[in-house]
């Protein structure tokens, strides 16, 4: 799936995903440094936050329970449309996706 990831700062990259990666992954193996991922991705340190684009909010499975509890936990504003981008998977339904990061993690 192409997922467009926007810096805080305002810069794009849009990347195509093998299908079954997480949005973390994706975003770590294309040097894109508004997501950090410390915990590798087990829903477990909320540096991988992210703003869905709202056009694309009801494509997404729902968050899990975990994922709602860290979402408590991040450095940035919480947002309606605040995820995990690990927690989310590329499928091609997901294909032009956009993802604005924050500009702060931790
Ligand atoms: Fe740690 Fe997503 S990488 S919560």
């Amino acid at each position: 799936a192409q997922i467009t990831y926007i810096e805080a700062h305002g810069q794009t990259c849009t990347v195509d995903l093998p299908e079954g990666w997480n949005l973390m992954q994706g975003a770590i193996a294309n040097g894109i440094e508004g997501i950090l991922g410390e915990c590798g991705g087990s829903c477990a340190c909320a540096t991988c936050h992210c703003y869905v684009d709202e056009s694309h909010l009801p494509d997404l499975a729902e968050p899990s329970q975990t994922e709602l509890d860290m979402l408590e936990h991040v450095a940035a504003e919480r947002r309606p449309n605040s995820r995990l981008a690990c927690q989310i998977k590329a499928t091609a339904r997901l294909d032009g996706l956009i993802l604005r990061l924050p500009a702060a993690q931790e």
